[in-house]
């Protein structure tokens, strides 16, 4: 098999030659062949805004599996996050991160005797990710948070199906979604409906808050947690802390056709160059890889290796017994390599796994972008307009502006909000406002209205006010597409 490698900045190029002199020395390279892609700060540096080239692109999406070091990403300037554009390019929708009590590794739950084995599924492609943002006054910038149905069931059907196949008993949902009621609510609402298809997993949510305080107290009574993508950034690092850090935490990021394996932590830019960094995160996200492709049975004799090294002592500078020499990652390495056929004794070994060959096939080459439907046959009908204006006026003054303008139309002015919170026709004088009305226009009385009517308000208001946004309010079979204001 071939897998695409892209070695990365920093400390990328010292880890990624450790961990593949490891897998050469298990017997790994037998099998798969790793192919140079060119992607990371250099290509940046050519003028290339996407951080990688368009060759890097095919051979992935020809290969299907990436193992990619840590990549830089460029601050101001053009260049978004190489690893976030990988992501949704190749529509890789899980972030798969396991978390667990390694020896050697003191914390303060292993201090406590406390073992930790759980592993965080985040969603990766959706939510604010889009990094769809405006500035739309002078004060106010807006970023847009896309939750989407198919989006959800991909991500949700990925953690039941992990769960069932690793034996995981419990699968926890985590959201916001007593404030955020749509989208977080819709995230919740899809969990909810496929853990039915799941009878014997038990599944439980927990408002994401809750869950950050409960991870710190007790994380042990978490199995496995699933979360929209920035919640689930968060959180998973600060699972990464309960386990001793990011030199610990690997990830997989798995698609329907593209998977990709990196370790959750960055360039390290501090010690770039001193050939001192942790491998271990990284090794343990090509552990995944191999398990990923068939080879569970190698996957699991280095882990044991690993295991073993750690029970021994062996250390790099970023943790374990300082009563014991520092290793270099090279040195560390070898450790590894001089335990490979050992099982470790002070904690579980690796599960042997099923098979040593290749399993995984190159992905089919999609024809086009694939257009995911899950919701469909819904009446929908519309029933206002939500009108966003910039305006340092009082909101009083606004409204009677409004009614003016909306009186010849099927809508009437029915609120003004400002950040949220209504400001017309309640309000208090405790609210402080900003430069950005939102005005509510709703159908008067049960008549009907079209797009081109809201289009024919939007225009009159234009002709005395600078409209930054607007949004159809639509009812589907009935229920309100949008949400009320605070204080309404
Ligand atoms: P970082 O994870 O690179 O470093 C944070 C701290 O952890 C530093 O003190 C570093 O020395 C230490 N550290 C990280 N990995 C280590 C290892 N393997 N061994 C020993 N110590 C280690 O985070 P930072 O500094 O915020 O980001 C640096 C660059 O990395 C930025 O350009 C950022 O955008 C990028 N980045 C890339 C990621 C990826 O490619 N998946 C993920 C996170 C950040």
């Amino acid at each position: 098999m071939r897998i695409a490698l892209a070695a990365g900045d920093g400390i990328g190029p010292e880890i990624m030659a450790a961990t593949l002199k490891l897998f050469a020395a298990a017997g790994v390279n037998s099998l798969v062949e790793f192919v140079p892609v060119e992607m990371g700060q250099e290509i940046f540096a050519r003028g290339n805004t996407r951080g990688m080239t368009d060759e890097a692109i095919r051979v992935v999406e020809d290969l299907g599996v990436l193992f990619k070091g840590p990549m830089a990403t460029p601050t101001g300037g053009g260049g978004k996050s190489i690893n976030v554009t990988a992501r949704k390019m190749w529509s890789a929708y899980a972030n798969y991160r396991h978390f667990r009590t390694l020896p050697g590794v003191v914390t303060p739950y292993s201090k406590a005797g406390i073992n930790l084995d759980f592993s965080i599924v985040r969603e990766n492609i959706e939510d604010t990710y889009g990094g769809i943002e405006h500035r739309l006054t002078n004060d106010v910038v807006i970023a847009k948070r896309i939750i989407t149905a198919p989006g959800c069931d991909e991500v949700l059907r990925f953690a039941f199906e992990t769960a069932k196949r690793l034996g995981i008993d419990t699968v926890h949902c985590s959201h916001k979604a007593n404030i955020m009621k749509m989208t977080d609510g819709l995230f919740l609402e899809r969990f909810r409906t496929m853990a039915a298809e799941y009878p014997s997993i038990a599944a439980p949510d927990v408002i994401v808050d809750a869950l950050c305080m409960n991870l710190v107290m007790k994380p042990q009574q978490y199995k496995m947690v699933v979360l929209t993508n920035l919640q689930g950034d968060i959180v998973s690092d600060l699972a990464a802390g309960l386990v001793g850090g990011l030199g610990f935490a690997p990830s997989a990021n798995i698609g329907r056709n593209i998977a990709i394996f990196e370790a959750v932590h960055g360039t390290a830019p501090d010690i770039a160059g001193k050939g001192i960094a942790n491998p271990t995160a990284l090794l343990l996200s090509g552990l995944m890889m191999l398990r990923h492709i068939g080879l569970e049975k190698q996957g699991a004799t280095i882990e044991n290796a690993l295991l073993v090294a750690l029970e021994d002592g062996a250390h790099t500078g970023d943790f374990g017994d300082r009563t014991q020499p520092t290793l270099n990652t090279d040195a560390f390495i070898k450790e590894i390599i001089a335990r490979l056929g050992k099982e470790p004794h002070t904690v579980k070994p690796a599960p042997a796994g099923k098979t040593d060959r290749i399993t995984c096939v190159p992905p089919p080459k999609p024809e086009s972008a694939m257009m995911m439907r899950t919701i469909t046959g819904v009446k929908k009908e519309i029933a206002g307009v939500d009108v966003y204006v910039e305006a340092i006026h009082p909101a009083a003054d606004t409204a009677v502006q409004m009614e003016r303008i909306c009186a010849a139309s099927p809508f009437n002015i029915t609120l003004i909000s400002c950040r949220g919170m209504q400001v017309w026709p309640r309000g208090s004088a405790f609210t402080e406002c900003v430069d950005y009305w939102r005005v509510r226009f709703e159908l008067r009385d049960s008549r009907s209205a079209t797009q081109s009517d809201a289009i024919a308000l939007l225009s009159r208001i234009t002709e005395s006010n600078l409209v930054s946004e607007y949004e159809l309010l639509r009812t589907f079979d009935g229920a309100r597409g949008w949400t009320l204001a605070q204080g309404q």
